[in-house]
C-alpha cells in the first residue's frame, strides 16, 4: 500500500511532476507543411498543460521513421523550432513535457518515404491490412526491406539526433518509443523479426536494437530523463510474440540496468488488476511506473495506492478533457471522444473540447 494518491508530486528521474496525472502520447495528424508543429498544435498542447506531465504524440526522427499523413518530426530545423513554441507554453503552466521517439519501421509504405523507396524494417514481412495515405485513402501495406547489418548504427544515429533535436526544443527529456509494432518491438518480436545476424533470432539479440537504441538516447540525456514504452500485449500493428514473458523479463532486466527515469507500460486490461507479463516488468524495474490503458479515476487511484503503479497516463480522456486533472479531482463530469476526429482535420474534435467553467 501507498500513502500516495493520484494528485500527489513524483518524481521519475529528474523529472519532478506536480502530479502523477500523465497525458499519454497521441499521434493526432494535424502538423503542417513539412511535418512541422503549428499554432493549433500550440493551442491544443497549452490547453492540456495541467497534466503533470505531457508526452508528446509520437515523433519521427528520420523521414523513414513516417507512416501516417502529417505526424510531425523532430529531424528539421523548423520541426524543432515549431515544437520549442509548444515546450514554451507547456512550461510556462507549469507542466513537464517529453518527446516520444518514433521510427514506425515496416508500419509504412512507398508514398511516406524520401524518393519513394521501399519502408525498412528487421525482416521483409509486411504487416496485415492497411494504411491511410497523404490522402486519407486507404492502401495496403507493402513488404519493408530488410535492413542490412551495416545499416543499424544509421538507425541509431537518427534516434541520437533526434534526442539531440528535443534537447534543443526545449523538452525536458524523451520517451523511446518501444510499443505498439513499431521499429523497435518490430526488432524485439518473433514474429516480426527473422533475421539471423546479431540482431535476430535469440531475444539477446531481437533486445539489442532497442537496448542500443536507449543506450544512446541515455547519452545525450542522462538516464534520468529518459523513459520507454512498452506494449508487451497489444497486438495492434499485426505484432506478436511466441513467449511474451521471457522477451519481455529479459527486456526489462536489461533495462532496469539503464536506470532510467521511467518505464511506460501499456497494459492488459482483459486481465484487471494487471497481467503477469506487465507484473514480470514492474517486478524487474525497480524504479517509477507510469501505467497506461483504459484507467478511470477510480481505477487509477486503486492502482497508485495499491503501488502497482507510480503515475497514470490517460490517452482519450486527455483527447476530450482538456482540463482533466481538475476533472478527476472533481470526480467528472468527463466529455465523450469523437473518435472520428481522432486523426487529422482542424480544431473540431481537437481544441475545440469545452472545459469546466
Ligand atoms: C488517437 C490515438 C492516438 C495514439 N497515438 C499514440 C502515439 O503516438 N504513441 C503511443 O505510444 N500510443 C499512442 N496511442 C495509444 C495511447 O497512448 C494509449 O495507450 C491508448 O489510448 C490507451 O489508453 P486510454 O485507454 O487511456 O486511451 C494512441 C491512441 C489513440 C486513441
Amino acid at each position: 500500500m501507498s500513502q500516495h494518491d493520484l494528485f500527489s508530486p513524483i518524481a521519475l528521474g529528474d523529472l519532478q511532476l506536480r502530479s502523477r496525472i500523465v497525458m499519454a502520447p497521441l499521434t493526432r495528424c494535424r502538423a503542417s507543411a513539412g511535418n512541422v508543429p503549428n499554432a493549433l498544435n500550440v493551442e491544443y498542447y497549452r490547453q492540456r498543460a495541467s497534466a503533470g506531465l505531457i508526452i508528446s504524440e509520437a515523433t519521427q526522427v528520420v523521414p523513414e521513421g513516417q507512416g501516417y499523413p502529417t505526424t510531425p518530426g523532430i529531424h528539421s530545423g523548423a520541426q524543432v523550432e515549431g515544437w520549442k513554441k509548444i515546450t514554451d507554453v507547456v512550461h510556462a503552466a507549469g507542466s513537464k513535457m517529453v518527446l516520444q521517439l518514433w521510427h514506425v519501421g515496416r508500419v509504412s509504405h512507398l508514398v511516406f518515404q524520401p524518393d519513394g523507396k521501399l519502408p525498412v524494417a528487421p525482416s521483409a514481412i509486411a504487416p496485415k491490412g492497411q494504411l491511410y495515405d497523404n490522402a486519407w485513402k486507404k492502401i495496403d501495406y507493402v513488404a519493408p526491406r530488410a535492413l542490412e547489418l551495416s545499416e543499424i548504427p544509421g538507425v541509431i544515429a537518427g534516434y541520437v539526433k533526434g534526442a539531440e533535436n528535443a534537447k534543443l526544443a526545449g523538452f525536458d527529456g524523451v520517451e523511446v518509443h518501444g510499443a505498439n509494432g513499431y521499429l523497435l518491438d518490430q526488432f524485439l518480436r518473433d514474429s516480426t523479426n527473422k533475421r539471423a545476424d546479431a540482431y535476430g533470432g535469440s531475444v539477446q539479440n531481437r533486445a539489442r536494437l532497442m537496448l542500443e537504441v536507449t543506450e544512446a538516447v541515455v547519452g545525450v540525456w542522462g538516464a534520468s530523463r529518459v523513459g520507454i514504452r512498452l506494449s508487451p500485449l497489444n497486438p495492434n500493428n499485426d505484432i506478436a510474440d511466441s513467449d511474451p514473458k521471457g522477451t519481455f523479463g529479459y527486456v526489462a532486466r536489461e533495462l532496469a540496468k539503464l536506470k532510467l527515469a521511467y518505464v511506460h507500460v501499456l497494459e492488459d486490461v482483459k486481465t484487471p488488476p494487471g497481467d503477469e507479463v506487465t507484473s514480470t516488468i514492474k517486478a524487474a524495474w525497480g524504479a517509477p511506473v507510469v501505467a497506461n490503458f483504459g484507467y478511470t479515476l477510480e481505477t487509477a487511484q486503486a492502482a497508485i495506492r495499491e503501488g502497482r503503479a507510480d503515475a497514470i497516463a490517460f490517452g482519450k480522456l486527455f483527447i476530450a478533457n482538456p482540463d482533466l486533472p481538475k476533472r478527476l479531482a472533481a470526480g467528472g463530469p468527463f466529455n465523450e471522444w469523437d473518435m472520428k476526429a481522432f486523426y487529422g482535420g482542424t480544431e473540431k474534435g481537437y481544441t475545440d473540447y469545452p472545459a469546466l467553467g
